[in-house]
């Protein structure tokens, strides 16, 4: 079984996070989508999805991904594993915080999937986000390129190796390498 990993990126940092993440599962197991390439199709090609997105604009979606958004039906996930990593910048952007990853695990949800991979809100500093799923926990992993740079690694080995066992609690089995740092 294979992971396809979908990024929208318009500067870079989430295009980099996802090639991280691609060599730390594995790229035996991962196939890595730039979604301004790709049509929703994609969704029924794959049991297991990690999607990555920046915020842009006070809130809003990464432009590639707000047209795949709008083309994603109610049941195009159904019962799909998706876990969901968000790139933000919390110090300039603190009202907004990342709040295109919630905007975007929660189309997951309502499209059916099974959402895995949710992260503490410990060590970032924001006012607000709409990517919280619950006090103290983000949907998916937060990572900020603008002023935590030197944390991304570490939280993505941290990441991969909690969704690996969340996998396996779901009865999905990836042999994952231990540390991209
Ligand atoms: C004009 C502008 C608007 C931004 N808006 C937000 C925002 O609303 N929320 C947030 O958390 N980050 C915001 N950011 C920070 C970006 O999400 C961050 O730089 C991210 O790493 C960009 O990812 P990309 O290079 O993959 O596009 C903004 C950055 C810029 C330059």
């Amino acid at each position: 079984m294979k992971i396809a990993v979908i990024y929208g990126s318009d500067t870079g940092n989430t295009e980099r996070v996802a090639y991280l993440i691609q060599s730390g599962l594995g790229q035996d197991i991962v196939d890595l989508y730039d979604v301004y390439a790709i049509d929703s199709t994609i969704f029924s090609q794959y049991d297991v999805f990690i999607f990555g997105v920046p915020t842009w604009y006070d809130g809003q979606l990464q432009s590639d991904w707000e047209l795949m958004v709008k083309k994603m039906n109610t049941t195009c996930l159904n019962q799909r594993i998706v876990a969901v990593f968000g790139l933000g910048d919390q110090e300039n952007w603190g009202r907004y915080f990342v709040d295109a990853m919630g905007t975007l695990a929660r189309k997951a949800l309502a499209c059916g999937a099974i959402l895995v991979g949710k992260w503490p809100t410990f060590g970032y500093h924001f006012e607000q986000s709409q990517s919280l799923i619950e006090e103290n926990y983000f949907y998916g992993l937060a990572l900020d390129e603008d002023q935590q740079p030197e944390l991304t690694a570490e939280r993505v080995s941290i990441w991969i190796n909690q969704l690996s066992a969340e996998f396996v609690n779901l009865g999905i089995h990836f042999s994952v390498i231990k540390n991209v740092a």
